[in-house]
């Protein structure tokens, strides 16, 4: 199916993001949010990504940008869709009632995606119209810059509307990662989740800061996770042994008391820590201005990830290869 308009409910943080990447790539976006003030915030967010987009896509052959259209009633959006993307927020109530009316306007053929971050596509879609065009297409922050995105189809789903997915996201220079078992946060996030809770206990309980914390992913494991996951950097830790040589060396610690697996509570106390430790290591600079530094590193990193044809390089090589073959 050729995507020609990509509707869009909800037009946060995450709308934003999948409203950037499609209008530079040349499809039209029609976004959908009952909040009108979000036109602006919308049209702003836009505008904040592109000089990091272009940087990324430079000397690809890319159509004229799409064009924006903004409204407050989802109808005229799924009437109008060739693709529709949910990102309301993560309130599965809230969700499944945007979806319902969403489902009985757009076309049979229209897929409609869920951003969700951690609901199954299942519980999604049970009560829609055209139930197996629902997929989960989970992406990353930014999603104009990160080409992650998970595709989780439910019961119902029908294995056309992950193809259609698949292809629509891999034309606007994403890497799918098709998630075969739904289960509640899909893949990465549970990776994440596990993280980020041991994070809040050791800030919780004085264990470190959250400069502290920061800095042993940024100097340490973070700067290798951009080219390898974890499990292939273990096999490598082997050495010559490989994957069973680093569980022989490294298997042990698996049962000692390394970390917490459940969320401490949110206490005033531990938000302060966070709000204040984060503000602190921020030295004054807006959430706009950090993203600028943000975008402009996952932008280099990506283009040496190119040359050496490797993880999101390889992506963005196979985006250059595709867009060549379409517009010259
Ligand atoms: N923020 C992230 O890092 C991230 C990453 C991946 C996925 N997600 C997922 O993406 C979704 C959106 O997250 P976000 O961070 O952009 O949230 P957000 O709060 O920034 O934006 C949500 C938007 O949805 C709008 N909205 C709410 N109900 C609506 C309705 N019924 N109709 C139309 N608009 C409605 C709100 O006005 C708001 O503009 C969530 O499901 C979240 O889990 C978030």
């Amino acid at each position: 199916m050729n995507v020609k308009t990509l509707g869009l409910l909800g037009t946060g943080v995450i709308g934003g993001g999948w409203a950037a990447r499609a209008i530079h790539c040349g499809i039209n976006v029609i976004a959908a949010d009952f909040d009108p003030t979000m036109e602006k915030w919308l049209r702003d967010s836009i505008d904040n990504s592109r000089q990091a987009l272009s940087q990324l896509t430079e000397g690809i052959p890319l159509p004229p940008p799409g064009k924006l259209e903004f409204t407050t009633n989802p109808l005229e959006m799924a009437e109008k869709s060739d693709f529709i993307q949910e990102s309301v927020s993560e309130i599965e109530e809230l969700k499944t009632k945007a979806l319902l009316p969403v489902s009985e306007v757009a076309r049979p053929e229209v897929v409609i995606s869920s951003s969700t971050s951690g609901f199954l596509p299942t519980d999604l879609q049970k009560d829609l119209k055209h139930p197996e065009r629902f997929i989960v297409g989970h992406p990353f922050n930014p999603v104009y810059l990160c080409p992650l995105v998970e595709i989780v189809g439910g019961k119902l789903t029908s294995e056309e509307a992950k193809d259609i997915a698949r292809e629509f996201y891999e034309d606007i220079g994403m890497q799918v990662l098709m998630v075969n078992r739904e289960v509640p946060a899909h893949i990465a996030n549970r990776l994440q989740e596990a993280m980020w809770r041991e994070i809040l206990h050791m800030l919780n309980e004085g264990m470190a800061t959250t400069r502290e914390l920061d800095e042993s992913i940024v100097y340490g494991p973070g700067l290798r996770w951009a080219v390898m996951g974890m499990n292939q950097l273990y096999m490598m830790a082997g050495g010559d042994g490989g994957a069973r040589k680093f569980m022989e060396k490294f298997g042990p610690t698996l049962t000692m008391p390394w970390c917490n697996m459940d969320g401490p509570e949110l206490t005033e106390d531990l938000l302060d820590k966070f709000e204040f430790g984060t503000n602190q290591q921020a030295k004054g600079k807006t959430v706009r201005e950090l993203e600028v530094i943000r975008d402009e590193c996952m932008v280099a990193i990506q283009k040496v990830l190119a040359k050496h044809d490797f993880a999101s390089g390889k992506t963005l090589n196979a985006f250059r290869a595709r867009k060549e073959k379409q517009w010259r």
